[in-house]
């Protein structure tokens, strides 16, 4: 089989290895589970099908990618001038509080961590895949995601993504692999995430995260100036406080997407 290294990044290793899919017998009983990866891997295998007549690898232009655009309420376009840097899958937590114990109070959100993987060439190359990923991403529990890569995209890891203060999210891009940036940011704009997003693990949780515009704050390097979450999967906590404890966390994944100035 031709494996490219634009393949190999993505989408080789799961067909060459016949990966070790972490997913449990158990996983018949989780109808949304199983629909988003046998999507996945049918999708997956028609690329790397259309991969082998290929005789030339695609060049990972990001200039190709389109940012996706929520429905029925779009977020504000990048600004004048940025250009697309890096897109990444983000995979992991959204932390709550119900410290004020009180049961009828919604959930405050208090951060987010989670770990960023490169798929800026699945971006350039096939949007379809990239924006199937985040869900996918969701159904693979945390412990089971490997240290360097996405399971089962094998994704390398471009950065984190965690949260300084209530209000600020940040991103560091800069690996041993790759320096791209650190970008403490802002909210600048949210909308909510469709409603055919998924919901949860298992399609037991309380909604996607919104779509989110952020704007770097002073201390951004690389040029870092604006980034987007789009794509979310899963992430909301419940409407109330009733039943949870103090501080918890549900499991999230999305997309992100990085602008510099030029
Ligand atoms: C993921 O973790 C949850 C909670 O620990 C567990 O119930 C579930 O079986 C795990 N799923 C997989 C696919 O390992
Ligand atoms: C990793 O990210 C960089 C910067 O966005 C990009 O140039 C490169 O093509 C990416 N690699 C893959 C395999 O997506
Ligand atoms: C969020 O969850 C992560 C993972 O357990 C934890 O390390 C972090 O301290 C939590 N952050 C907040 C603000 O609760
Ligand atoms: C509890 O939360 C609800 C909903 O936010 C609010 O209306 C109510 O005043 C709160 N009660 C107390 C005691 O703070
Ligand atoms: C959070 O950090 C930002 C950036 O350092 C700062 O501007 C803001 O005032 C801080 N907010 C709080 C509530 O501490
Ligand atoms: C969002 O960004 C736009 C363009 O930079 C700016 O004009 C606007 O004030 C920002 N809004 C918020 C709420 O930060």
């Amino acid at each position: 089989m031709l494996c490219n290294l634009w393949v190999a990044s993505a989408l080789c290793a799961v067909a060459l290895s016949a990966p070790t899919i972490p997913y449990s017998s158990a996983a018949a009983e989780r109808p949304t589970e199983m629909k988003v990866l046998s999507e996945y891997f049918n999708m997956l295998g028609s690329k790397v099908q259309a991969g082998n007549q290929m005789a030339e690898a695609p060049v990972c232009d990001l200039s190709n990618a389109v940012l996706p655009t929520a429905s029925p309420t779009a977020l504000p376009k990048p600004s004048e001038g940025l250009v697309l840097k890096h897109v990444a899958i983000g995979r992991g937590t959204q932390n709550y509080s119900c410290s004020t114990g009180n049961a009828t109070a919604p959930p405050a959100a208090v951060g987010a961590i989670a770990t960023l993987y490169n798929a800026s060439c699945v971006a350039s190359t096939y949007p379809d895949l990239l924006n199937l990923l985040p869900s996918v991403a969701l159904q693979f529990n945390l412990s089971s995601v490997s240290q360097t890569s996405l399971t089962p995209s094998n994704l390398a890891i471009s950065g984190h993504h965690l949260f300084t203060n209530t209000t600020t999210p940040f991103f560091t891009l800069n690996t041993d692999a790759m320096q791209l940036g650190v970008a403490p940011c802002a909210k600048n704009n949210s909308v909510s995430a469709p409603t055919s997003a998924v919901k949860g693990q298992y399609d037991q949780g309380f909604g996607a995260v919104a779509w989110l515009k952020l704007t770097a704050r002073s201390g951004a390097t690389g040029n870092l100036e604006e980034v987007y979450r789009v794509n979310t999967a899963g992430g909301n906590p419940p409407a109330t406080c009733a039943g949870m404890p103090a501080t918890f966390e549900v499991q999230y994944a999305a997309e992100y997407w990085f602008y510099e100035s030029a």
